[in-house]
């Protein structure tokens, strides 16, 4: 029996698609516990891509999928996905989780749009005004989705509602109608019924008769709305601790808590970020490493490995070890930078303030490893090049946490596992 969790060490956008593709042959369950839609998973297997927003990424290897109760499920998104995958899937979907609907996507764009300057620069998939309307107890599950009486119930309800702040206080439309949204959900909830189960009770099953079971965080650590750089966040809990309530299982210790790591940081949307580099170095990692937004197509801001950040996120989610992904991307610079510390005030800082104005003060105290080059067709460790190895062993002494998996390409064969 074993229990992995997979999460993201940083902003988000650092390879975990691939890793859980990888780690999903193992597995017997693959399940999305936090976010929605705005996560966008890449997996490329045989030169083919396959880009997931929803779906855990174990589909492609046909596993038993879920979608539990801490997810934000666009059920429109939902039905893009699905109809692109060519396998019989098995998907099981929590009757609480919560729906997006089409306020939401309209209200996420109007109420960034009204911050000016001081935008978050969110997706604008809705997840921010879902997770609010969760949290204030009036949002649509899952549940009421697939029972066409109930749903009619709850848009009665909430659509003058929406309405009217849209136009009251943005001046904007939800851009459909209350009969058109009815018609639409209608529909997709006669369609999705078929998905409908108890994912705690599934997933706490499958953990009690010795199943495997890979849970699989979207977005990263500082994304998270507590410990990440709130305001500039998402609305739900992207660290390990979610896998409790966000699936409904007891507490327990897992067996492997995997923090992906890129060999790098990148950012997408506003926020502080001490490591962030401009200019043409920052475009040829850019280019090189594909940063642009899995979901928005937006560039992703573009920075070197950051330490603090990750001996916080080590500390925040208990990992138990580390798969270090895309360090090809680095190939051929003269240098490789690594922030050992902040400077802040005066003071040494081997930890992320708690507090965004203190963070915003911080700036990065490098160490400047050797660049170096890896081919992408190393099969084992001892292959890769001694200056790669370094960067890696680096980078491991320092948050004296192993890295266990070494990604060296986008293809699920371009991975060394130690
Ligand atoms: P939201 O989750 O769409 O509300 O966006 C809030 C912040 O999280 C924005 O800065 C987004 O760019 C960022 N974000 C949300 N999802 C992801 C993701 O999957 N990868 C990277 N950044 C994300």
């Amino acid at each position: 029996m074993s229990s992995t969790v997979v999460i993201g060490a940083q902003y988000g956008d650092e390879g975990k698609g691939k890793v859980v593709d990888l780690l999903a042959d193992k597995a017997d369950l693959v399940v999305r516990f936090n976010g929605g839609n705005n996560a966008g998973h890449t997996v490329v297997v045989k030169g083919k891509k396959y880009k997931f927003h929803l779906m855990p990424s174990g589909a492609i290897q046909g596993k038993k999928c879920f979608i539990a109760a801490g997810i934000a499920l666009d059920p429109k998104v939902l039905k893009q996905e699905l109809g692109q995958l060519e396998q019989e899937i098995s998907l099981v979907i929590d009757p609480r989780a919560q729906i997006i609907m089409p306020w939401h996507n309209a209200l996420d764009l109007a109420k960034e749009e009204a911050k000016g300057k001081a935008k978050i620069g969110t997706t604008g998939r809705g997840i921010g005004p879902c997770y609010a309307d969760r949290v204030s107890r009036t949002g649509i599950r899952f549940c009421e989705l697939v029972e066409a009486q109930r749903l009619k119930e709850k848009v009665e309800r909430q659509f003058g509602e929406k309405q009217a702040l849209l136009q009251k206080v943005f001046g904007k439309e939800i851009g459909q109608s209350k009969e058109e949204i009815l018609a639409d959900y209608t529909t997709l909830g006669e369609e999705f019924s078929k998905y409908l189960g108890d994912v705690s009770m599934e997933v706490s099953e499958a953990l009690k008769g010795g199943k495997n079971v890979l849970f699989e965080g979207a977005q990263g650590t500082f994304l998270d709305n507590d410990f990440g750089t709130y305001p500039y966040v998402t609305s739900s809990h992207p660290t390990a601790g979610a896998v409790f309530t966000g699936v409904g299982i007891g507490a327990r210790a897992f067996d492997r808590v995997i923090g992906i790591v890129k060999a790098y940081t990148t950012r997408v949307g506003e926020g502080p970020f001490v490591t962030e580099l401009k200019g043409e170095l920052a475009d040829k990692i850019r280019t090189v490493g594909a940063e642009f937004g899995t979901t928005t197509g937006r560039p992703r801001r573009v920075g070197w490995l950051d330490l603090p950040l990750l001996t916080t996120a080590i500390r925040l989610n208990g990992f138990t070890e580390i798969a270090l992904t895309k360090l090809d991307v680095l190939n051929g610079l003269e240098k490789a930078l690594v922030c050992t510390e902040y400077e802040c005030d005066g003071k040494r800082l081997k930890e992320v303030p708690a507090d965004l104005k203190e963070l915003e003060k911080c700036t990065p105290v490098f160490e400047d490893l050797p660049g170096f080059e890896v081919k992408g067709s190393e099969k084992e460790y001892g292959e890769l090049s001694e200056k790669a190895r370094s960067y890696v062993e680096f980078v491991e002494k320092a948050l004296g946490v192993p890295t266990k998996i070494v990604s060296i390409g986008p293809g699920r064969e371009e991975t060394i596992l130690r």
